[in-house]
């Protein structure tokens, strides 16, 4: 079974999270592609490379932040990209994007020089990132960036506490649970940048915090992740935690909640 199974075709909950997490997250990815165009105020973006696109959070960001750049999404999943690119032609994109599906897992597919190459969330699925991340460099035009961004953790919602600890708790087994398919979630990316020939410049966090009372589309982001651990964590999770969470997720009950929260944090490498 191949390591990045877990992200079947037509997973639909997976796209909602995505989807969901481009939205809660708009500001600070505005934030760092308008970082991104700053740092590359002398050199034209006309090509760009998004590793792994998934639904397109990066893709779009980048289209609209460099409004002469055309974007190649690649992504293993077909499922994922035409999603991608019917958000596409709703939008009128269509035209700025090359879908290609690839599984970089099995080697590097003939790609043009870009002038950003932009990978979030994609690195820990490859197989052998060391690999990938060279072809990254040798596909990265003279002058321009390479953007890496990794979860550190999964997104918090609940009040320090909640239920004795529940959220810590399912957040160790969905990393247990991880970890037993992706060995190289939470790697020492700077050494493996670093080990590919990258020169990194900067290192940044990406934090999104959402106070109380949490809008709609947040709270439709914590229903679907504590909900996503309802559905895959039961074997990991003690009866006492199981019953807690089926509790928060009957209907009504987490929208009623005046005292959820929303708290994430991504690693940011930019590297040449
Ligand atoms: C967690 S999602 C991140 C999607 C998007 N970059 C984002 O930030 O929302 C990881 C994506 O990488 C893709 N992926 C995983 N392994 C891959 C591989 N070997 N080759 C190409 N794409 C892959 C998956 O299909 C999935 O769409």
């Amino acid at each position: 079974m191949h390591h990045h199974e877990a992200h079947s075709h037509g997973d639909q909950t997976l796209k909602n999270v995505l989807d969901l997490d481009a939205e809660v997250a708009r500001p600070q990815i505005e934030a760092l592609t308008a970082h991104l165009a700053d740092r590359l105020r002398d050199h034209p973006v006309r090509t760009v490379l998004d590793i792994g696109a998934g639904t397109g959070t990066g893709t779009f960001a980048l289209l609209s932040r460099f409004p002469s750049a055309t974007v190649t999404a690649v992504d293993t999943d077909d499922a994922m990209l035409d999603h991608l690119l019917a958000v596409a032609a709703r939008h009128d994109l269509a035209d700025r994007i090359t879908p290609l599906r690839a599984d970089l897992d099995e080697g590097w597919p003939d790609l043009p020089r870009a002038d950003v190459i932009w990978a979030s969330s994609s690195m820990h699925h490859m197989a052998d990132p060391d690999r990938v991340l060279r072809d990254i460099r040798a596909t990265l035009a003279p002058g321009g960036l390479f953007a890496m961004i990794e979860m550190e953790d999964m997104p918090r919602f609940l009040p320090p506490g909640f239920a004795d600890g529940l959220e810590d708790r399912c957040l160790a087994a969905a990393s247990a649970a991880k970890a037993e398919h992706l060995p190289h979630l939470g790697s020492d990316w700077p050494a493996r940048l670093t080990a590919a020939g990258f020169t990194q410049l900067e290192d940044r966090a990406l934090t999104v915090e959402i106070p109380a009372p949490l809008p709609g589309n947040a709270l439709r982001y914590a229903s679907t992740i504590l909900g996503r651990y309802q559905a895959t964590l039961a074997g990991r999770l003690t009866p006492a935690d199981r019953a807690a969470l089926d509790d928060l997720l009957r209907p009504g009950s987490l929208t009623a909640r005046p005292d959820l929260t929303l708290r994430s944090t991504r690693d940011v490498w930019i590297a040449r």
